[in-house]
């Protein structure tokens, strides 16, 4: 590979984007704190990027005095150990296939220091978790940059976040806990790709929230030192929930499919419950989600929609084209929006449709104005992607951020 080279500057530069992923086979405890090994597989849907995706370029020269970094327009602390884990094993795998000499690519950028800065393209404050496309892009534009490829990247991904390693495939992705203590079979690997199940159908509810969730690392903590549920699921729930969803994707029964994320989710929560003290991630609004999904599939008597709810209260929607625009009816309905303008459903197209009264009978809750402030409307999608076009670079040719990566945000 050629690296796009200022020869001037001697600048090496990359960019590239990486996916958000949502977890229907939850990842909830470590058994190894420092190489984030986790205690059961997770399985995971990645999310198109052209509604959520994280952007980074990184760049190295030999005049940069020390390694720097940029997130969402303002300068991090690069001394964090996570970012540290992650650009030492990459640097690492760099420098042996420099010694091997198997690259192809510039191999002298990986003694030079470099700078990253990193966008997203939703906002930080809708409560999206941003690390797993995160450090999934960060660990891909080094790689990137380095000339390294390898299957154990998603290895490097994970030591920043556990569940950024299933960032670094498209589709449906499992994570598998592995063996080893030097966690080098704890890796994400791909159970089918984007196209696959080209119906499913994926909502993101962005429910209002007035505080700050417990944050999953150190929720998880909790969890693995107080809760006896967990070990259970670990040792006797999870394995056999793998086998079930790898074998409902691949054969898309979608009723299958969906009553497994929700008894996941719901078993998660439990585990937070079960936590000493409690760990509550799910509201009054989360609540109501809940029941408007039962009692909807009620309705109808079939599985026609799904929820999953991970370290915080926005509910993930999954169902089929078939059976979208009738619940975005239904939630537009008893979640009445805020009239300011704002756009409701953003992302994918949504056709309208006509609501029964027999169905909002039958439903039979309490709207809630305001509960939710707005839904993204996606589905599966690609890996991590380089961009071409050097116009998206982030950095200048200063190696320091434009004045326009404080935010990639539509
Ligand atoms: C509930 O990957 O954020 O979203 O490894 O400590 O960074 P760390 O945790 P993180 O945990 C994600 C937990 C979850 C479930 C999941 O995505 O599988």
């Amino acid at each position: 590979m050629n690296m796009p080279k200022n020869d001037k500057q001697n600048l090496a530069m990359v960019t590239c984007t990486a996916p958000v992923n949502i977890a229907v086979i939850k990842y909830w405890g470590k058994r190894d704190e420092d190489l984030i090994l986790p205690i059961n597989s997770s399985l995971s849907v990645t999310l198109h990027q052209d509604q959520l995706r994280t952007i980074t370029t990184a760049a190295c020269s030999r005049s940069f005095q020390q390694d720097r970094i940029w997130l969402n327009g303002k300068e991090e602390d690069i001394s964090n150990p996570r970012l540290q884990s992650c650009l030492q094993e990459i640097r690492r795998f760099a420098r042996k296939r420099r010694n091997t000499g198997d690259s192809t690519s510039d191999v002298s950028c990986v003694s030079h220091k470099v700078h990253i800065c990193s966008v997203n393209n939703f906002p930080t404050a809708a409560g999206l978790a941003s690390s797993a496309s995160g450090y999934a892009c960060l660990v891909y534009t080094l790689s990137q940059l380095f000339g390294v490829e390898s299957e154990q990247l998603s290895a490097v991904a994970r030591q920043g976040s556990g569940s950024a390693c299933r960032s670094l495939y498209g589709g449906f992705v499992q994570w598998k806990l592995g063996q080893r203590s030097d966690g080098k079979d704890s890796l994400a690997e791909q159970v089918e790709c984007e196209s696959y199940w080209p119906e499913l159908r994926i909502l993101i509810l962005v429910v209002s929230a007035e505080q700050k969730s417990v944050g999953s690392t150190s929720g998880m903590h909790t969890s693995v030192e107080t809760s006896k549920l967990l070990k259970y699921r670990a040792d006797v729930v999870v394995p056999t929930r793998m086998e079930e969803m790898i074998r409902v994707i691949r054969q898309r029964d979608f009723p299958a499919f969906g009553e497994l994320t929700m008894k996941d989710s719901n078993q998660f929560h439990a585990i937070c419950l079960d936590t000493y003290p409690p760990i509550f991630y799910l509201n009054n609004i989360s609540h109501q989600i809940i029941s408007l999904v039962h009692r909807y599939n009620q309705y109808y008597g079939e599985t026609r929609v799904a929820y999953t709810f991970d370290a915080g209260p926005n509910a993930v929607i999954y169902t089929l084209p078939d059976h979208l625009p009738e619940f975005v009816q239904l939630v537009c309905h008893f979640f009445p929006p805020d009239v300011s303008g704002e756009e409701f459903v953003r992302g994918l197209p949504v056709r309208s449709a006509n609501l029964s009264e027999e169905l909002k009978r039958d439903i039979n809750m309490d709207p809630m104005p305001k509960g939710i402030r707005y839904i993204i409307s996606t589905e599966a999608g690609p890996g991590p992607c380089v961009v071409k076009d050097p116009n998206h670079h982030l950095l200048g040719a200063d190696g320091l951020p434009k004045k326009s990566a404080i935010s990639d945000e539509p």
